[in-house]
């Protein structure tokens, strides 16, 4: 599977503002140039078609920042998954730390949000890691592999779908600096052979990439791009200036 380079905008950008963005990148973005990599842009709800229109002909790809599980109902606020593909999605993030902390997103929220984008065709971007205070008292492994065995509670990818796994260690999110490289090489072996229980082998291999988030720029990109299990980025700040996110995406 080709790297994957996900540009988490947050709330950080307007229509006017993103709609500027994905034109820059869909005019310095190729498609030869994504033919060894995919992009995906994920801008907040209000900027989701209208992102989606402009990059339409283009290689790159459209994601939400977020799903609600049930496909249709009375769930006022709710963004459905199937809405949300026939809007030109085809990816979801979810877990996202910072809903998970300032949304009370609990790990079973995360496995209904997991198998309701499965079930309509959108590749989940589950985001896993630990706070600083779980990293302090040694709990690191242990949050990482419970995140992933809850999400995936009761879910059976088939061949035609696919993973995606952020390792997102909260305490570096937004903090300019990210993890050592060794941290998230860890990491990913511990994500991996969580894996190896829960899914079947071939598609551990052909199904499934392993990403990493926090605080990545163009300068720390390439120290994670030769970890073993490395299949991508999930990008935050330096995804919100056309410089700093092509950076990443030429170092992939
Ligand atoms: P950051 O955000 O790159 O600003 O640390 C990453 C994320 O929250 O996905």
């Amino acid at each position: 599977m080709k790297p994957i380079v996900i540009a988490n905008w947050k709330m950080q950008l307007n229509y006017r503002e993103s709609m500027q963005l994905a034109e820059k990148l869909k005019n310095e973005l190729p498609d030869n140039y994504l033919a060894g990599r995919e992009v995906v842009l994920c801008p907040s709800f209000s900027s989701l078609l209208l992102v989606g229109e402009m990059i339409r002909e283009s290689n790159i790809k459209l994601g939400s920042q977020d799903i609600f599980w049930a496909e249709k109902g009375a769930f006022t606020g709710a963004e459905s998954p199937q809405f949300l593909f026939d809007a030109g999605c085809r990816y979801s993030i979810i877990g996202h730390s910072e809903r998970r902390t300032n949304l009370a997103e609990t790990d079973e929220i995360v496995n209904k949000k997991i198998a309701g984008a499965l079930f309509v065709g959108l590749t989940p971007i589950l985001c896993v890691g630990e706070t600083r205070t779980e990293r302090e008292s040694g709990r690191t492994d242990a949050v990482i592999i419970s995140q992933i065995q809850k999400a995936l509670t009761g879910i059976d990818l088939i061949p035609t779908e696919q993973l995606i796994i952020a390792y997102e260690p909260v305490w570096v999110i937004g903090s300019g600096r990210a993890v050592e490289p060794n941290e998230a090489e860890h990491a990913f072996g511990v994500i991996y052979q969580t894996l190896v229980d829960l899914l079947p082998k071939t598609i551990l291999q052909n199904n499934i990439r392993l990403i990493y988030g926090g605080a990545v720029d163009g300068l720390s990109a390439p120290n994670f791009v030769k970890l073993k299990h490395f299949g991508g980025f999930l990008v935050g700040s330096a995804s919100l200036k056309l410089e700093d996110f092509l950076a990443i995406i030429e170092k992939v």
